[in-house]
């Protein structure tokens, strides 16, 4: 049986779970070796190299499975016009601003500024680290239900608050323009705010689905998976992911030991 939220309960909720993934993120990402260093200066550039290579890759294939949650989730989505509504335009968005190919674009403008070829955001295979994060999503995607996929989209806040912390470090510490870091800057402004002539920030979209399958009663989750596992395995891979580019940085001594 699945509980049936009222709508205050339903929001109470996912206020909590966001602040709980927050806190999650702000341990195992925001404290990490690779962001402490980077918000300092001290990271050296070669190793974000190393993890925008990674990272961008990585956003490619993500941003697809957000586009295959709309069929994979449809029999929610028609129910609910508005969410249907908002869905199709968050999709759009990633595919087709500021053009097609859409947000790609805006990783490929960073990557030059970082010397990294774009060829190997196309097509170069990534670390482990970033792959295990890639494949837990599309396992909850593909075997999971609604609650728990959007339970870990929960991420994508996380990112835009990330993305804005990545901003100031490359173009505080790290000479790059505006222009150059376009990317962290847009993923701040599209994953926290309305933008773009009314498409809703991201996080908000992601929200308001969770609260709408609690509303509806049809916020299933599955043993050894479940909201709560989704959500902050999904930080917690975010740190692996990371402490895997530490591994291949010291290993290619861009570091010490
Ligand atoms: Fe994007
Ligand atoms: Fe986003």
């Amino acid at each position: 049986m699945v509980q049936v939220f009222t709508r205050d309960q339903a929001q109470a909720y996912v206020a909590d779970l966001y602040r709980r993934v927050a806190e999650r993120w702000e341990e195992r990402v925001m404290q990490s070796e690779f962001m402490t260093h980077l918000c300092d200066g001290s990271l050296p550039l070669s190793v974000f190299r190393l993890f925008f290579r990674n990272f961008g890759t990585f956003t490619i294939e993500i941003n697809t499975m957000v586009a295959a949650s709309y069929q994979r989730y449809l029999h929610f989505f028609r129910q609910y016009p508005d969410l249907m509504e908002a869905l199709g335009e968050k999709i759009a968005d990633e595919f087709i601003h500021p053009r097609p190919p859409g947000h790609v674009l805006l990783v490929l403008q960073t990557a030059r500024a970082l010397d990294i070829d774009p060829q190997e955001i196309y097509t170069a295979p990534y670390l482990p680290e970033f792959r295990c994060r890639l494949d837990f999503a599309r396992a909850v995607l593909y075997e999971g239900t609604p609650a728990e996929w959007f339970a870990l989209s929960s991420n994508e806040e996380m990112i835009g608050h990330w993305a804005g912390a990545c901003y100031t470090a490359l173009t505080t510490h790290y000479g790059l323009t505006p222009e150059q870091v376009v990317y962290f800057s847009k993923h701040h402004e599209a994953d926290l705010e309305e933008h773009d002539e009314g498409v809703m920030g991201h996080g908000q979209f992601n929200r308001l689905v969770l609260q709408r399958l609690l509303e509806s009663g049809q916020a299933w989750e599955r043993p050894t998976y479940g909201i709560e596992y989704c959500a902050m395995t999904f930080v917690d891979l975010f740190g692996v992911s990371l402490r895997g580019i530490m591994d291949v940085a010291r290993r290619q001594r861009l570091v010490p030991d």
